[in-house]
């Protein structure tokens, strides 16, 4: 039932509902997580987007119409070569594939399933699941998405396309099939580059043999019986125009469906780009059958203006990533391009809309930034932790007087509430149901044995600390929910260190098994002294990359959260989908807590657990649930 009540501002109003719906493929996760129960610990985020029917924004121009949940965004039919709705720009999410190339952003089956089950909540049109050929684990992860996230079709038949990216030859391809073909909409997206430069140095190879490839490569992704694929010329933004036109033409003409345009160095300029994609329109014999794509990269920062560029040129496909992770400087945000369209599309884009439910974007961001590690900047637009706050006087007062003064966007529109519009302030004497209705607020919903782990942890920061903030709270949802594989715990730390004697600690951790086992170590502090105390249980090589810490909220009884990023032996490689190297894989963790010695040692074992449950756990999980599906 709808019943109107939260008054969030003079100009924002929400309308409620007291029963929210959950798509099926919640349930279906749901029961996923019950047979990945040993490994992990369930959470469901709902956003503010699922509570919410309608949200009027009125800013800059009227009425920005944000109003549609998932259900009531109309989506045109899926036809991989046409788009029957000129003004309906697909999303192409590649978070997991592009943005897992990200040094330290490795991640686990269990976090990629749960991510794309979060980017159906989004509406994003196209999932690319991963590089399958890459590795066992890649493949793995891909089909277990193919095969789960693939196939939950919603109320309204949305379900989106799975997409396993490949190089241009035979082994590649069929690989990608092989992990796909169990998602109701598969895609194989086939990759060559096209540049002088690629083509002389990378491949060593004529422009006659590279277009012959690409024809060929093609046409076998066809004859696996696959009706969508996906050809991107690598370097496009760096290739002879001419050329382009010819080999495009010749991909089209063996069967691809969407072109795709990939500014591969984030080298162009907007207007170039847009030039591009509006050329590539006019001469590329049978482009009018096909879709055209954007993937541009940001290496001069420019990676969202020129995805915008291209979908104004005619562009009816966005390759993206959350919160803009990807190779080197990233690429084009999800958050960023969905934000603008939304914004501005009907103004000045000539009405171009997305299927994005943008008020999933914040959760999607933080469960990203969560199980990557990859921290998001405070000043990243629309998601950073700064976006919507107002420091200056002046800011400040034209905000109470009319938030239209400063602000865009409004924090709802992405699922965001700012602590203080809710009233709630919550401290040592708040209960399990306050500390549960803030936390639904803030779209973590929780099953009891989480809420109870997290209501035992916010009891223990809130006899220390007056106030515990919407901050303090994320940070400790992060710290006891949003873990990879559940292998080691921690039970007990004690350390002794300062200027009279050695650093030692002595560490309680419990296996997998519940068998508790005690180690103790000297080292150069109480870090360096835990972290060799839990490599004398572990017994796992690994290298210390990376190891930072930030304090959540500011004063002396801040929580503190902390990230490492490690490196374990040779046995953990993949492929780089562009050069072919092998490369190690990275693993990151993070902890939360008052004692920054202990959130330093969940953040390292966070970090061990993920390298651990990377190969073993997860893979098996992942073939019980092929199995099943
Ligand atoms: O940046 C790039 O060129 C790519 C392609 C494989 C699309 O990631």
């Amino acid at each position: 039932m709808a019943v109107p009540v939260t008054l969030s501002s003079p100009n924002h109003f929400l309308v409620r509902h007291s029963n929210s719906q959950f798509p099926s493929c919640h349930r279906r996760y749901n029961r996923n997580l019950q047979a990945l129960k040993n490994s992990s610990r369930s959470l469901s985020f709902r956003t503010v987007a699922d509570n919410v029917s309608r949200i009027y924004c009125s800013h800059t121009e009227s009425v920005v119409s944000n109003s549609k949940s998932n259900s009531s965004i109309k989506r045109p039919p899926y036809i991989p070569n046409r788009i029957p709705d000129s003004s309906y720009v697909r999303l192409f999410d590649t978070t997991l594939r592009d943005g897992e190339q990200s040094p330290g952003a490795s991640l686990t089956a269990k976090e990629k399933l749960d991510i794309a089950r979060q980017l159906v909540k989004l509406g994003v049109d196209i999932i690319e699941a991963g590089f399958p050929a890459a590795s066992k684990e890649d493949f793995e992860a891909v089909k277990m998405i193919a095969a789960e996230v693939g196939n939950a079709v919603n109320e309204d038949g949305y379900v989106p396309v799975i997409c396993g990216l490949s190089r241009c030859n035979e082994n590649d391809i069929r690989t990608a099939w092989e992990a796909v073909k169990y998602a109701k909409r598969p895609r194989i997206h086939t990759f060559i580059a096209t540049s002088e430069i690629h083509m002389e140095h990378k491949l060593r190879k004529t422009r006659e043999q590279v277009i012959e490839i690409a024809r060929n490569m093609v046409r076998f992704a066809r004859s696996l019986g696959c009706d969508d694929v996906e050809f991107s010329p690598e370097d496009a933004g760096r290739s002879d125009r001419e050329f382009l036109y010819q080999i495009l033409g010749e991909v089209i003409k063996a069967g691809a469906t969407t072109l795709n345009i990939p500014d591969t160095v984030g080298y162009t300029m907007p207007v170039e780009f847009g030039n591009l994609i509006a050329d590539i329109k006019a001469n590329t014999p049978g482009i009018d059958n096909v879709i055209i794509s954007t993937h541009c990269q940001n290496d001069l920062g420019l990676a969202t203006a020129n995805t915008v560029a291209g979908a104004c040129a005619g562009a009816r496909q966005l390759e993206v990533t959350i919160n803009g992770i990807g190779e080197r400087a990233g690429n084009a945000s999800l958050e960023e391009v969905v934000m603008a369209l939304q914004c501005r599309g009907e103004h000045v884009l000539g009405g171009l809309r997305t299927g994005i439910n943008s008020r999933h974007i914040f959760l999607t961001s933080k469960m990203v930034e969560e199980y990557t590690g990859l921290n998001v900047q405070p000043h990243k637009a629309i998601v950073g932790a700064n976006a919507f706050a107002h420091e200056s006087g002046i800011h400040q007062d034209g905000m109470l007087k009319h938030k239209g003064t400063y602000e865009i966007i409004s924090p709802e529109d992405i699922g965001y509430e700012r602590s203080n519009d809710a009233g709630i302030v919550l401290g040592k004497l708040s209960g399990r149901h306050a500390l549960k209705s803030r936390l639904l607020e803030l779209g973590y919903e929780l099953d009891n044995e989480n809420l109870d782990n997290v209501f035992w942890r916010f009891k223990a920061v809130a006899e220390q600390k007056k106030r515990v903030t919407d901050m303090d709270l994320r940070a400790l949802v992060s710290d006891e929910v949003l873990q990879s594989t559940v292998l080691w715990k921690l039970l007990d730390l004690q350390i002794t260190c300062g200027t009279l004697g050695l650093s030692t600690a002595t560490v309680k951790l419990l296996d997998a098994d519940g068998k508790e086992h005690v180690a103790c170590a000297v080292g150069t502090g109480p870090v360096d002294s835990a972290y060799k105390a839990v490599d004398l249980i572990i017994k796992e090589p690994v290298t210390l990359l990376d190891y930072s810490m930030n304090s959540v909220t500011e004063g002396i009884d801040a929580i503190a959260t902390t990230r490492v990023v490690i490196r374990g032996d040779n046995s953990y490689l993949s492929t780089n989908a562009s050069t072919g190297e092998e490369v190690q894989r990275t693993f990151s963790g993070i902890g939360a807590g008052m004692d920054i010695v202990v959130a330093s040692l969940k953040a390292y074992i966070g970090a061990l657990n993920k390298m651990l449950g990377f190969y073993g756990v997860d893979v098996k999980v992942t073939e019980k649930i092929t199995q099943s599906a």
